[in-house]
């Protein structure tokens, strides 16, 4: 028996659940010396702005306990450069291109989805409504009318499904989920990173140059899952589970909570590879337990 492992998302389909994180592999041309990008079931591509940015001047990495903290301040080459160079480069694979973008303001999510559009490669967007690490944007990500209008507008321009990715760092994650699926969100990703600080203390400084930044690895791991299951139960649309994923144990954890896909993030860092042996294992897990299909796994949590 080979186990199934397609998953379809929003009309999408994948050929495995497995998903790269933005910001944590580029435009996918590094992973692409390593391995075939076409094993993927997609890549995120790092969060794009109409203009393009520097980012946070070094150190704007720092490993904590179990985790990273990062504040690039979305460093990325803006919406023309992307357009002509990288996509054409992720072009050659055989894998969905879900492209991650950000905006201190709804028009500019507009303007570049509108941009978007016009690309097919393009297969879906994922709005980053959650980066901690800017000054801008943060309103959408904790106002769920401001959440639903942001929405609402890129579904307007854009064609293809679009993801709405949510962050951790507000009161109520089911509500912002709620707005978004109000909006016409296709599929909400998440958790983006939470609030964090490292202190070096010979300086007396932060270890990062913006004092605090987001938290990501097998750290928020529980955050995560605790948030999917809870999205799970407030939404019907599909989700894509983020947050500390290593092994193919944390896929299934996050599936079971109600993710019909993932992303790998910070694990990238430590094994590029990570996604390709996540995949092989995944299909043992099935074959073990006699599952057919991967999808069979999606929000079956037993809860006491
Ligand atoms: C160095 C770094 C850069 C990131 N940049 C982005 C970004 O540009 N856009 C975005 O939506 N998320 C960004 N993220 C967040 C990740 O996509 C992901 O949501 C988060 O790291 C949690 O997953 P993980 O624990 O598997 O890393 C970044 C994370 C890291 C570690």
């Amino acid at each position: 028996m080979t186990p199934d492992l397609k998953v379809e998302i929003a009309g999408v389909k994948f050929e495995n659940p497995i998903l790269t994180a933005s910001g944590t592999c580029g435009y996918g041309e590094e992973l692409a010396d390593i391995y075939d990008l076409s094993v993927l079931g997609g890549i995120v591509t790092k969060s794009i702005t109409v203009k393009p940015r520097e980012g946070h001047p070094p150190p704007r990495t720092a490993e904590t306990s179990s985790g990273m903290l990062n504040a690039i301040g979305l460093a990325n080459v803006g919406v023309d450069k992307f357009i002509d160079e990288k996509l054409k480069f992720l072009e050659k694979y055989d894998t969905k291109v879900i492209v991650n973008v950000a905006g201190a303001r709804v028009q500019e999510y507009v303007d570049i989805c509108a941009r978007l559009a016009d690309c097919p490669r393009a297969d879906m967007v994922e709005l980053n409504f959650s980066c901690p690490n800017v000054d801008e944007g943060m309103e959408i990500a904790r106002d769920p009318l401001l959440a639903e209008k942001a929405v609402a507008s890129v579904k307007k321009v854009f064609g293809r499904p679009v993801i709405a990715k949510l962050s951790p760092n507000v009161t109520d994650v089911a509500l912002i989920a709620r707005g978004c699926e109000a909006g016409g969100a296709d599929v909400l990703s998440l958790i983006n990173t939470l609030v964090g600080m490292a202190v070096d203390i010979e300086s007396f400084r932060p270890r990062l140059t913006n004092n605090t930044g987001g938290l990501s690895g097998p750290a928020i791991k529980p955050v995560a899952l605790a948030m999917v299951n809870k999205v799970y139960k407030a939404v019907k649309i599909p989700l894509i589970g983020i947050g500390g994923i290593t092994s193919y144990q944390d896929v299934v954890e996050f599936m079971l909570c109600g993710a019909s896909a993932v992303q790998v993030g910070t694990a990238l860092f430590v094994e590029p590879d990570a996604p390709v042996k996540i995949i092989k294992d995944l299909k043992k897990f099935l074959i073990k337990r006699k599952l057919n299909k991967i999808t069979d796994l999606i929000g079956q949590l037993k809860e006491y």
